[in-house]
């Protein structure tokens, strides 16, 4: 098996950590790097958190670069249900290792231009505002020929928002950057809110990846705990939806997910819509499809998945 090269750019944040621990025990990733970004968190505080992530899930070796610490051109929004660390009231160790000298909008541009240059090309798995994406596409927009596909967390299509009547939070916070990248012609799977409410992560699931998690349980635990929105109009149950972490359950098995062809087009100029992602689902803009859209997952089969690959952390269940 030739593990898939990746990049994870991410504002950790409850659900990116979720994320990043699944991915740090998938032997089908090669991860290159992680770019932190200004989203949930100031960014000095993402960056910050996913050094401590790297160091509970035993993945210090992962380079981490410290992204742009605004939006292009908006103020930025923080993330809500976070916490105030980002990471609801899990405890961790100060981190030991420091940030990369360069900064991950630089190592963007070096690390993709290079992937063009050889033809090994990187997967680009985006969690957070895709301000850093934006930006390197914007120094060097040759860079898009280094991208196999970014699988990103953002949008709502017939969904409701969750930050705005309209709006998903990711697009929301930088609209432009979105707009840059759906734009470059990069080929992109998205996982908007209409897949990531179909995966809510209730307190039953809580107890099962607790017990599954071994000697990172207890921190698992309050990760997911905290994530407990408890909006039950809203979600249909109990519980928090797992939205960052369907970006590696995508990679891992595609075939948990039904997706459907789209042009997708960010709204950038109204103030009631702004950040809104509008899918021209029947060709009415006569442009080509520039996404797949994720439309249904098999909700039991992702949280199956992740309780395998956390249950690796635990000697006494891994194989
Ligand atoms: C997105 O918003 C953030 O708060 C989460 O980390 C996720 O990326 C969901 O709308
Ligand atoms: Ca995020």
């Amino acid at each position: 098996m030739t593990a898939t090269q990746i990049i994870i750019d991410c504002d950790p944040g409850i659900d990116d950590a979720i994320a990043l621990l699944a991915a740090f025990v998938s032997p089908e990733f090669d991860i290159l790097a992680i770019t932190a970004v200004s989203g949930n968190q100031p960014v000095e505080q993402t960056v910050r958190n996913a050094l401590q992530i790297c160091e509970l899930g035993g993945r210090a070796d992962i380079p981490v670069y410290t992204g742009s610490h605004r939006p292009l051109v908006r103020e930025a929004i923080r993330g809500q249900f976070h916490g105030n660390t980002g990471l609801g009231n899990t405890c961790l160790p100060a981190p030991i290792a420091e940030p990369e000298e360069n900064g991950a909008v630089e190592y963007l541009v070096d690390r993709l231009g290079e992937a063009r240059r050889t033809g090994e090309l990187v997967t680009l798995c985006c969690l957070g505002p895709m301000t850093n994406l934006a930006m390197a596409l914007c120094i060097d927009p040759k860079i898009a020929d280094g991208i196999k596909r970014i699988v990103m967390m953002g949008g709502a299509y017939r969904e409701p928002g969750n930050r705005t009547m309209t709006t998903e939070y990711n697009m929301l916070t930088d609209p432009h950057a979105a707009h840059v990248v759906f734009s470059s012609g990069i080929p992109i799977v998205a996982l908007p809110l209409d897949a990531t409410h179909q995966v809510i992560l209730t307190p039953d699931h809580v107890k099962k990846f607790e017990a599954a998690s071994g000697r990172i349980s207890a921190s698992v635990a309050d990760l997911m705990a905290f994530w407990d929105r408890n909006q039950v109009e809203r979600y249909g149950s109990r519980g928090g939806p797992l939205h960052d972490p369907l970006v590696i359950a995508w990679l891992l098995a595609p075939r948990l997910f039904k997706t459907k062809r789209a042009r997708i087009f960010i709204e950038h100029e109204s103030e009631l819509c702004m950040g809104q992602t509008v899918a021209d689902w029947y060709g009415s803009s006569g442009l080509a499809p520039n996404a797949e859209i994720v439309t249904q997952v098999d909700a039991a089969g992702v949280i199956d998945l992740f309780l395998d690959r956390f249950s690796r952390y635990n000697p006494d269940i891994a194989a």
